[in-house]
């Protein structure tokens, strides 16, 4: 393990007013998106549309990482240029999404875990001669009744401790992503209280397995209430509230926390990461490493046609660059209505 050359990559995957783009949406999740927006998931249009936001120069700008799905890594743009090489061009970092989903997980009704460490250092070792330079494992964590259990928590946890050792040992920096859920009806004290466990389980695991935190980035659910709650909650309650329970239990030798944006609205996830940084100062770097809050609108304005890609560019340049604003507490509000 290069402990110097681990920091300097997350260093660099959270510079300031930069985050990291999720584009890693599985085969079925993306065919998601391309069926709200009337677009066969094919290879090549998967290819087609990962190419137009890689080749978007002014959103990349803002954009320090790319996560992406095993079929991306391998693939070449229309013209041959392999996108891995379109994204180190645009100076960004390529990375790779390496857990293999979820399964049930036994005497635990209702509740997964993730899998995929089997052979994980074989896979690591090919990705990073492709060219990746950090990866990332997604825990999944609901909130509901009796859920979740501790044996859920804890072999996540452990999970993901497993894998952020293994990726170190090859050189590549890990995301670990301990999400909590926002889909039950709970309210944002019930987030807190389960992300908060989650996450002091979690150094924990990460410290029996031996992982150097100054190599890692920390991508965790922002304290929110969930979706089908009555309960809403400010900006500012999200904001306070979220920077509590990171304070209570990250180490200040994590150099960043890129967070996912979970199923917030695009706005949302921009303003409560741009409240958070106005917080400062804070132990460290508070970024975004969104999916849907920067895909949604160029997805929306790209719907698979060619002649739409300028427009589909400029709308993914707009939310680069809002929340490359939020990564500095630089955002405002108005900026979006002038941009619209
Ligand atoms: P969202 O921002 O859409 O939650 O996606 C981020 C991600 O990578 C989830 O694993």
């Amino acid at each position: 393990m290069n402990f110097a050359e681990l920091n300097k990559i997350a260093e660099a995957m959270v510079a300031p007013g930069r985050g990291i783009l999720a584009a890693d949406e599985s085969s079925g999740t993306i065919k998601k998106r391309f069926d709200a927006i009337g677009v066969e998931s094919t290879e090549d249009n998967r290819r087609d549309y990962r190419e137009m936001l890689f080749r978007s120069s002014e959103g990349m700008k803002q954009i320090s990482g790319v996560i992406l799905y095993d079929e991306t890594i391998w693939q070449k743009a229309k013209d041959g240029t392999p996108l891995v090489d379109i994204i180190k061009k645009a100076g960004s970092i390529p990375g790779i999404k390496v857990d293999e989903g979820t399964k049930p997980l036994p005497a635990c009704p209702g509740e997964l875990i993730t899998v995929g460490l089997d052979k994980l250092s074989d896979r690591l070792a090919k990705y990073y001669e492709q060219g990746a330079r950090f990866a990332k494992w997604r825990g999944v964590i609901d909130i509901g009744a009796g859920i979740p259990t501790y044996t859920c928590l804890r072999a996540n946890a452990h999970a993901l401790a497993r894998y952020a050792a293994l990726c170190q040992a090859a050189n590549i920096v890990p995301i670990v992503e301990p999400e909590v859920l926002m889909d039950g009806d709970h309210d944002i004290d019930r987030c807190v209280e389960v992300s908060t466990l989650m996450l002091k389980l979690q150094f924990e695991e990460l410290y029996f397995n031996r992982v150097a935190l100054e190599g890692i980035v920390l991508k965790p659910n922002m304290a929110v209430p969930g979706k089908k709650s009555s309960k809403k909650a400010s900006v500012e309650e999200v904001a306070e509230k979220t920077v509590r329970v990171l304070k209570n239990c990250v180490p200040g030798a994590v150099p960043g926390i890129a967070f996912l944006s979970g199923g917030q609205s695009d706005e949302e996830a921009t303003a409560h990461l741009d409240a958070m940084n106005r917080m400062g100062p804070l132990p460290w770097a508070l970024t975004f490493s969104y999916g849907r809050a920067l895909q949604a609108a160029p997805q929306k304005a790209w719907s698979g046609k060619s002649e739409n890609v300028a427009a589909a560019q400029r709308a993914f340049a707009h939310r680069a660059k809002m929340n490359g604003l939020a990564a500095l507490g630089q955002w405002k509000a108005d900026l979006e209505k002038k941009a619209a």
